[in-house]
């Protein structure tokens, strides 16, 4: 597969100090070092014109030295006549899947041009750039931000999950997804009262549905309210129901949603919002299987399976006496901890591609793919709002990408990027930016572990800790 080059700002930027600091020129070979064709300036390309085939083999040795060390460590090289040639390498999914590099800089001895007379030669050799100590450590890092930026722009590999269970619409590989996965299992099967323990958007709704629309109510309905959205009186009213002339406006009688969810499942949420005067009410139908509506004299009967979710550490609220006990017992008989998204970084990529092609509409057209760019930024990313904030930031990359076959890091929102982007910025920005996002997407790769990150970067474990310490790494990874 062709990889991205002349497109990318990161490139753009690389190219454009190279020529104007050195007169030297940015070009990317294939994996093997074929297609070696941009040269610096005039004596580089008049060596090529005579000596074409030590040119491409000089590139194909460099490369197949990156293919083989797998390093990531740009490199400075005299090719046969003498000229330095600095490259960096693109990894792709296969190994290696090019060379960035640029040719034909002059660092210490001077060329040997042996194709041409000595004068020529030596007219030539002149008008080679010369880089210092100095110059030759600074063209070498844009060639290797560069390689990173066509590295970045490649799609992501998102790896399959291990992990087969029938909750094909809850996903995760990490171990307290498939905790919460193997307890499932139990609890559909069970009528027990279950509450689910989360932040908001951790996917605690989702998870009482799985429990509705797999077990043997599923075919009965599924009833959700919110019992922080209203005051009281309403919240009363909506799940108890009441009979006319209860209340200014209760024209007739109005069943109440418990009513509405006989014979299936009623997920109350955020339940730790409840009156005092509810939580009665409620532990009543828990008990009883009976409640009063509003205004009514004659108890309801009804068969619903109740399933409670809170982001509020309920015991504690007991503790505090801001919870009755009694119905803390009874909702809290069987209970699923869902973790925040934070804890679980290595399903970001696996979910960000998810919904992807849940979000994607056109069906003529294959769903865009994620660059690793884009991944190595959302996988940064703390997601305070969770699993529903990723949904709604993939949702919006979509909207940005219109038909494009490809999801960048440039489409990410500057919020969850961090305001991280190449335009207009210094150049040692450019480059720590660069840092950040090799380094953030090889963690995100191997799930936080350092010395498999430093192993793939290709630079030590300490070394690799001082830079995530130094970029203020240290929080996010
Ligand atoms: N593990 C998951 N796999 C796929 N989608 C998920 C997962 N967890 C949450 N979601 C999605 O994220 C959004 C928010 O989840 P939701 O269940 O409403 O969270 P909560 O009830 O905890 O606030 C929903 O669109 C939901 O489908
Ligand atoms: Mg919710």
């Amino acid at each position: 597969m062709a990889l991205t080059f002349d497109s990318l700002a990161e490139v753009a930027v690389a190219r454009d100090l190279l020529r104007r600091w050195w007169g030297l020129e940015l070009g990317l070979t294939e994996g093997d070092g074929g297609g070696y064709v941009r040269v610096s300036h005039a004596t580089c390309e008049t060596v090529r014109g005579a000596d074409g085939p030590a040119c491409t083999a000089a590139m194909k040795a460099i490369a197949a030295a990156f293919a083989k060390s797998k390093s990531r460590e740009p490199v400075a090289q005299r090719c046969h006549a003498g000229f330095t040639i600095l490259a960096a390498p693109v990894f792709g999914a296969k190994g290696l899947a090019g060379v960035v590099y640029a040719s034909g800089a002059r660092h210490g001895e001077p060329p040997n041009l042996t194709m041409c007379s000595p004068e020529e030669a030596a007219t030539l050799a002149a008008a080679t750039p010369a880089l210092s100590d100095d110059d030759l450590a600074r063209a070498r890092d844009l060639v290797a931000a560069a390689a990173a930026a066509v590295e970045r722009s490649q799609p992501a590999e998102v790896p399959a999950t291990t992990h087969a269970h029938p909750f094909t619409e809850i996903v995760g590989d990490a171990p307290a997804v498939r905790d919460v996965v193997k307890l499932l299992q139990k609890v559909v099967r069970s009528e027990a009262t279950v509450l689910v323990h989360g932040e908001s958007g951790t996917g605690k709704e989702l998870i009482a549905r799985a429990i509705h629309y797999h077990g043997p109510r599923a075919k009965k309905p599924f009833v959700v309210q919110n019992c922080s959205a209203f005051n009281d009186n309403l919240l009363e009213s909506a799940l108890f129901g009441h009979v006319r002339g209860a209340f200014t406006g209760a024209v007739k009688d109005q069943a109440g949603l418990f009513q509405v969810a006989d014979g299936g499942t009623f997920f109350l949420d955020e339940i730790g919002d409840m009156s005092s005067a509810l939580q009665v009410k409620l532990l009543r139908v828990l008990q009883e299987g009976t409640f009063m509506p509003v205004g009514g004299t004659k108890p309801v009967k009804v068969d619903v399976r109740i399933i409670a979710a809170s982001h509020k550490d309920l015991a504690a609220m007991v503790a505090h006496k801001q919870f009755r006990e009694d119905l803390f017992y009874r909702v809290n008989v069987l209970k699923l901890t869902v973790p925040p998204l934070r804890e679980r970084a290595s399903d970001i990529p696996r979910l960000a591609q998810h919904f992807v092609k849940k979000h994607w509409k056109n069906a003529s057209q294959q769903a865009p793919r994620l660059s690793q760019g884009a991944l190595a930024r959302l996988v940064a990313y703390p997601w305070p709002g969770n699993i529903r904030e990723l949904e709604n930031e993939v949702e919006r990359m979509l909207v940005l990408a219109g038909d494009a076959t490809e999801l960048t890091g440039g489409m990410v929102s500057a919020r969850v990027a961090g305001g991280a982007s190449a335009i207009g910025k210094p150049l040692r920005d450019v480059l720590a930016n660069a840092e950040t996002d090799a380094i953030v997407a090889a963690l995100g790769r191997h799930a936080g572990d350092r010395p498999a990150a430093a192993a793939e970067l290709g630079v030590s474990h300490a070394y690799l800790d001082a830079r995530i310490a130094a970029l203020g790494l240290g929080s996010s990874s």
